[in-house]
């Protein structure tokens, strides 16, 4: 961990400006760290189409797989809710895959956060160990 939370959470917060989100209005930021310190960002993206809609967090950990990057940590999410807003299921299972039962770190712009394990937000994950 090369970075603070304040880190994650500022990089989540200024990624969240640049979501397409014309359709629910509802901005998104996320920001994962990997193992080496490298912090990649992501905002929702929708669609006329509204199922063709991607999460900021899918967003984030796509463009650190896409760059090569194989070992995540933390991730951080932004949203102006006032009760913080956990990811969603299909993300929960995403983070899980790739950044596996690390803390999540919700935030909100008026700066209240809360850390929470993927262990808690995902209990008894179905993953690659049930393929072997
Ligand atoms: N959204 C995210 O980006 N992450 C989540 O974990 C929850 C939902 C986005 C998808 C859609 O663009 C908008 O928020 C409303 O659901």
């Amino acid at each position: 961990m090369k970075h603070t939370d304040e880190d994650l959470i500022n990089a989540a917060r200024d990624v969240r400006e640049n979501a397409f989100a014309p359709y629910s209005n509802f901005k998104v930021g996320a920001a994962v760290e990997t193992d080496e310190g490298n912090i990649y960002t992501g905002c929702n993206v929708e669609s006329a189409s509204y199922g063709l809609t991607v999460c900021a967090e899918r967003v984030a950990i796509w463009k650190g797989i896409s760059r090569g990057e194989k070992k995540f940590g933390r991730i951080a999410v932004v949203v102006d809710t006032e009760d913080l807003t956990p990811p969603c299921g299909v993300c929960r299972q995403i983070i899980w895959e790739f950044c596996g039962d690390v803390p999540v770190i919700l935030s909100n712009l008026q700066g209240k956060t809360e850390t929470v394990q993927m262990s808690e937000l995902l209990p008894r994950a179905f993953d690659s160990k049930f393929l072997k």
